[in-house]
């Protein structure tokens, strides 16, 4: 096949889908807004899910794209050949237009024509869904590889838990079969048989025929339209197109790569790969659109999670000075990525400062980790094993990472109690998924009656904020649900409770008016002309929903919103409090 670098590979994939008459859109950031479903952008198709559900998309039927993506899942799986925390997924999406035939004579054609990837296609082997009560054996993907040449064994048939999108069983919304395909990456000879289970057929891409929608009761229903999500793994794709041994050695990753091992005295693949996958993903997410700040709660506690990763993997690294390389590499990733993903640059200089102050900060941790673990140890009555519950809470509460624990547990001639600790983690994390699980839809997460008008009087309180407070009151994130609505914004002090009371007197005037909200669709640079609130990152010529609300407020929105304020109710502000410096969080209630 071609070796293409990375910059190659993004602008080949989004020609070859132009041509079949699809629009490029830019990458949502990695950290959504009004999308209280998930922490960060998973997939490409987190942000287009009010799309496949039905919604008209500004840009059409047929969109490609390179978004960035980031999954914790798999974190104790970096540093292996193929696994990231940050990676971009190439996609190309179909809302209610072509399905499954050309999704696969594409995905063929784009991989195997030599006019594109040019992969030997005897190198190429793909799965497709086994069936269950839900949906049947995907005989007409099995059908379609067929006709474009797979041979039969080189078609494995697997069941949910391999073949189905959203992975994992429990998601709600959109989602259904999918088929992936994998490339023989192995020196010897291809195989003529698929086995799943060997390494070396790396999986590179996958289509999901989006068909179903999963309703929170865990009921199937057929969607008003049949959708295309596909997702193309760009690293693995340069991967095994350079031939390299694993994602750390592609051109984007290899100066990284070569930077970490200049600064380390001890050598070691694995905590290398670690440290330089935690460095690129911090900075991405620290330097998204809607920048992270490490903090002990949600987006801010998995940024901190992963620099003290970071700093672990340097510390087992003998690294000279830390905080120095950090900060080389979050220049290294914003000169390599900037020119995709702007805001690597623009808002670097701020997630280097709160980079320093995290590594400051740790040392701090750690010390009160010690004390702690010394305290374990004066308590530890006898028994050379230190519990795996202890770990545990040496690893959520003070932030040590179970190697940190292991390596003082050593010390002491203590082992630990790795069973046990794998068994409070898994507990923690299976808490931790039913919560997120329940998150998941995307767009407005719940589209009840009560949640849309959240909605909209979350679009009066941004507005009555900026009033009262001045302009630079600018939202950083928001949540609802059926119940209440959370609001999160930029500003450095409490609301005194006159602040409150105008505010609240303020949305409530509004919604007393009556005043009716409309949609309009218009490029981001009318919106911004009209002086619309929201997100600017996305391309000055794409087409964007902005919703008024009379003369008072107008925002870019994906909606759904009431038609008028009238419905509203009695607007209350329940709950004033800090998130981290500089950014407060107000939640309210409707009556
Ligand atoms: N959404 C699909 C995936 O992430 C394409 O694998």
């Amino acid at each position: 096949m071609k070796q293409l670098s990375s910059n190659e590979l993004r602008e080949a994939y989004q020609e070859f889908f132009e041509g079949k008459g699809h629009i490029r859109i830019p990458s949502a950031p990695l950290v959504p807004q009004d999308d209280p479903s998930v922490l960060f952008t998973t997939a490409g198709m987190h942000p287009l899910v009010p799309y496949l559900k039905g919604q008209v998309h500004p840009a059409g039927q047929r969109l490609t794209n390179v978004q960035k993506c980031l999954r914790t899942t798999d974190i104790e799986q970096v540093g292996d050949a193929t696994h990231a925390t940050v990676f971009e997924m190439l996609g190309n999406w179909s809302l209610g237009d072509y399905f499954k035939q050309e999704a696969i004579e594409w995905s063929w054609e784009f991989l195997t024509s030599v006019d594109w990837l040019g992969m030997e296609p005897n190198k190429l082997a793909v799965s497709v869904f086994a069936g269950d009560d839900v949906a049947p054996r995907d005989e007409d993907s099995a059908k379609f590889w067929r006709a474009v040449s797979i041979v039969e064994q080189h078609i494995a048939y697997l069941n949910k838990d391999e073949n189905w999108w959203p992975a994992g069983g429990g998601a709600i919304g959109p989602q259904g079969p999918d088929t992936e395909m994998f490339f023989w990456t192995g020196r010897e000879a291809v195989p003529d048989h698929f086995d799943t289970t060997d390494k070396r057929w790396v999986e590179i891409w996958n289509d999901v025929f989006m068909e179903f929608n999963r309703a929170e009761s865990g009921n199937f229903t057929t969607l008003a339209q049949q959708n295309v999500d596909t997702g193309m793994g760009l690293e693995r794709v340069i991967m095994v197109g350079q031939g390299a041994e694993s994602i750390y050695e592609i051109d984007t990753f290899a100066p990284l790569m070569k930077l970490i091992s200049s600064q380390t005295k001890v050598s070691d693949v694995r905590h290398q790969r670690i440290l330089a996958d935690h460095i690129k993903a911090a900075t991405f997410v620290m330097a998204d659109e809607h920048p992270v700040k490490p903090t002990n709660s949600e987006q801010g506690y998995v940024v901190r999670r992963l620099l003290r990763r970071a700093l672990r993997s340097s510390r087992v690294l003998e690294v000279r000075d830390p905080t120095t390389l950090l900060l080389a590499g979050a220049d290294y990733v914003a000169q390599t990525y900037g020119s995709v993903y702007p805001s690597l640059v623009d808002n670097l200089e701020p997630a280097k400062q709160a980079m320093r102050d995290e590594v400051d900060k740790f040392d701090q941790v750690l010390k009160r980790g010690l004390k702690k673990f010394e305290a374990v140890l004066a308590a530890q009555n006898g028994g050379d094993v230190l519990a795996g519950e202890i770990a545990f809470k040496l690893y959520d509460t003070y932030g040590f990472p179970i190697e940190l624990t292991q390596e003082l547990a050593a010390e002491h001639k203590l082992s630990v109690d790795l069973a046990g600790f794998a068994r409070a983690l898994k507990s923690h994390q299976q808490k931790s998924r039913a919560a997120s699980i329940g998150k998941f839809a995307g767009g407005l997460a719940d589209h009840s009656d009560q949640a849309v008008r959240y909605h909209t009087a979350t679009h009066l309180l941004h507005q009555a904020l900026r009033d009262v407070l001045g302009e630079q009151v600018v939202q950083q994130g928001s949540n609802i649900t059926a119940e209440r609505l959370r609001f999160d914004y930029s500003y450095s002090e409490k609301m005194t409770t006159e602040q409150v009371k105008k505010v609240e007197d303020l949305v409530n005037a509004k919604i007393a008016a009556d005043l009716p909200v409309t949609k309009r669709e218009m490029t981001v640079t009318e919106a911004k002309q009209e002086g619309a609130l929201g997100l600017f990152e996305k391309k000055y010529g794409e087409r964007v929903n902005v919703y008024t609300i009379g003369d008072y407020s107008i925002e870019i929105c994906g909606g759904p919103h009431v038609e008028s304020t009238g419905e509203l109710g009695t607007f209350r502000i329940t709950k004033e409090q800090s998130v981290s410096a500089g950014i407060r969080r107000l939640k309210a209630s409707l009556q």
